[in-house]
């Protein structure tokens, strides 16, 4: 699912590119980074005169020139320094951690934006687990990465290469031999770093498999205690736990590993310095003083060493995440605005459909709708068919969900593909076939397409949706929260609120993807007669498996294997076509549920 980019092929492009994703947030707050870096640099330098400090001291405690009133001198002069120090950290910590939050924020923000703008082919690609962990661990990488990485990374050049100098100023050959070790402990953990990477990519995919596992469950609660799977649903997750756990114990034996190794290695200098430098301090070529500092700036430098390893994770860990995000921001949706729109038909509405093909996959060899042809002037549309002819695809490609190909569907004798996407979109209210309430009021929800609704036209339109009598019976009518911790509501309230928030949209064509499957016949009836005096001058498009919804329609198509077999009247069908006289026969008798 995830690909390592550090491992993959044609890397330099795509780091680029995702490295261009941050350089304009640097660079927006580059004061707040510079005054922190300034901070930074104040402690180390702070650090690194300690051991100069200390050096005096002891020197003069070994040339006897030291009275107590110089020593307290170097003893205030060493805690005004750790004083300073302190003061410093909390400004660079402020400063810096503050701005990789920061950064993390307008990411996190552009990433959402995207995703709202983003179109039905891309989330039918990606899961959502997959976008949550986006949006928690991977930019939690580029936050640590842009934020105590760097700070760490700066720090550990700057102490280095400071540590280095005051060493070499002491002894240069003793430095020499002190930094044996080094390279070794470079490529130890460059090795292990290298690993250490490799399973936390591994980790991180397990948890996203993981969080999109737990969602769906969450989301399919009512099915999985319908069906009794609570059981194997457990045992699932308790498994993809178990291979968390084992991922994650396999990360902290590499984790654990590098930790001690550098500190072995960082000993062995130490071990070094003390017999080459003890041997020097004796033979008088460097002071006890000298001695003792040298050994505090090697000390000074153990810790970047150790850092480098981490610090390299922390980048490549970041680096990985800051691609994978910019993959989803560099997502465009598929069904594109035109350049430069032809203006909008005014008044008639007549959409037509011209020998309409459409596959989901190119060069499918059963197109998923295959020849459409179609007229729909103002009135009311049926589309009947059993499940899997192809309604809702047919729904979905008028409302302008999925890309049509050019002269296949017309606004006025205008290919769609030429009028403005945001305008078409504007003119239709798509009543989609899965109910979705928000957890939030029945209002509200009501009211989402149209937020400048007041009381009376949301009450008007869950009238004509004939739901408005069962929300007043309501304890808190039209304030009850549905949802979450709310209202539990029928599948054929949910979707008669879903069509009221269509209905409050008010525009000119309304398409109905199967919205009335759990109504009941009476409630249903009750609905089709407030249609017919809504509807005048306006295009009602109604997608059904059962035929009692759309009886009542001016023209009604009827849908097989993604192609429309037969069309006319209810009565022209009834008499004519057997497959929908069997349906309806077959609907009657079981008193319209039809399923
Ligand atoms: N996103 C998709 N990708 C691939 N095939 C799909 C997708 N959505 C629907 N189909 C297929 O298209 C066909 C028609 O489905 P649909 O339009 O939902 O029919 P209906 O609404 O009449 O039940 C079905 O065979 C279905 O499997
Ligand atoms: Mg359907």
């Amino acid at each position: 699912m995830f690909k390592n980019i550090l491992l993959t092929g044609n890397r330099l492009p795509r780091i680029r590119n995702a490295l261009q994703l941050v350089i304009p947030l640097f660079i927006k707050y580059r004061l707040r980074i510079l005054v922190g870096f300034m901070a930074l640099l104040t402690v180390d330098l702070l650090q690194l005169m300690i051991p100069r400090v200390i050096k005096s001291a002891i020197d003069s405690l070994q040339f006897a020139t030291a009275s107590p009133a110089s020593l307290l001198q170097h003893g205030m002069l060493v805690v005004g320094f750790a004083l300073a120090i302190a003061c410093c950290r909390f400004g660079w910590r402020y400063l810096i951690l503050g701005f990789s939050r920061m950064l993390e924020r307008d990411l996190r923000n552009r990433m959402l934006a995207k995703l709202v703008r983003l179109d039905r082919p891309f989330f039918n690609r990606r899961s959502t687990g997959e976008i949550m962990a986006l949006s928690s661990n991977d930019l939690a990488a580029v936050q640590m990465a842009c934020g105590i990485g760097l700070v760490s990374c700066v720090d550990a050049i700057m102490m280095t290469t400071a540590a280095l100098f005051f060493m070499a100023y002491i002894h240069p050959q003793l430095t020499m031999i002190a930094l044996a070790p080094m390279p070794i402990l470079a490529l130890l953990t460059g090795l292990l770093t290298k690993l250490l990477h490799r399973r936390f990519s591994r980790v991180q995919e397990q948890f996203s498999r993981m969080t999109e596992f737990a969602r769906s469950t969450l989301s399919a609660i009512r099915l999985i205690k319908a069906y009794t799977q609570e059981g194997p649903q457990t045992g699932y997750f308790a498994k993809m736990g178990r291979e968390y756990v084992k991922n994650n114990l396999r990360l902290a034996v590499v984790q654990g590993a590098l930790f001690p190794f550098s500190t072995l290695i960082a000993n062995a200098s130490l071990l070094l310095v003390i017999y080459f430098g003890g041997r020097l301090t004796i033979a008088g070529t460097i002071s006890i003083g000298d001695f003792v500092a040298f050994m505090t700036y090697l000390f000074l430098m153990t810790w970047p060493m150790m850092a480098i390893g981490w610090v390299t994770t922390l980048f490549q860990r970041g680096l990985t995440s800051l691609d994978r995000i910019n993959q989803v921001l560099m997502e465009e949706p598929v069904v594109q605005e035109p350049l430069a729109p032809l203006p909008m038909p005014l008044t008639n509405r007549r959409i037509s459909v011209r020998n309409l093909i459409f596959s989901h996959v190119a060069q499918q060899h059963e197109p998923i709708l295959d020849g459409i042809n179609l007229e729909i002037p103002p009135g009311f549309l049926g589309i009947v068919g059993k499940t899997g002819s192809g309604k809702t695809t047919l729904c979905q490609l008028l409302a302008r969900i999925y890309p049509v190909a050019g002269n296949q569907l017309f606004w006025e004798d205008i290919d769609v593909n030429r009028l403005s996407l945001a305008e078409v979109r504007a003119r239709i209210a798509y009543v989609p076939q899965d109910t979705l309430l928000f957890s939030d009021t029945i209002g509200a929800n009501i009211g989402f397409g149209n937020p400048d609704a007041d009381q009376a036209e949301i009450e008007q339109a869950a009238s004509l949706a004939a739901i408005h009598d069962e929300i007043i019976g309501f304890e808190k009518g039209y304030q009850a929260r549905v949802g979450e911790r709310g209202l539990l509501l029928s599948g054929g309230q949910r979707q008669r609120i879903t069509l009221a928030r269509a209905l409050l949209m008010d525009r000119p064509v309304i398409i109905i993807d199967d919205g009335l499957s759990a109504v009941d016949t009476d409630t249903e009836h009750r609905i089709i007669s407030n249609f017919k005096e809504w509807l005048p001058g306006r295009t009602c498009i109604m997608a059904s498996h059962r035929v009692a919804p759309i009886m009542a329609a001016d023209q009604i198509v009827v849908m097989e294997g993604g192609r429309i077999t037969d069309r006319g009247s209810h009565h022209d069908l009834l008499d004519s076509n057997r497959f929908y006289k069997t349906i309806y026969n077959h609907q009657m008798s079981t008193g319209g549920a039809g399923n």
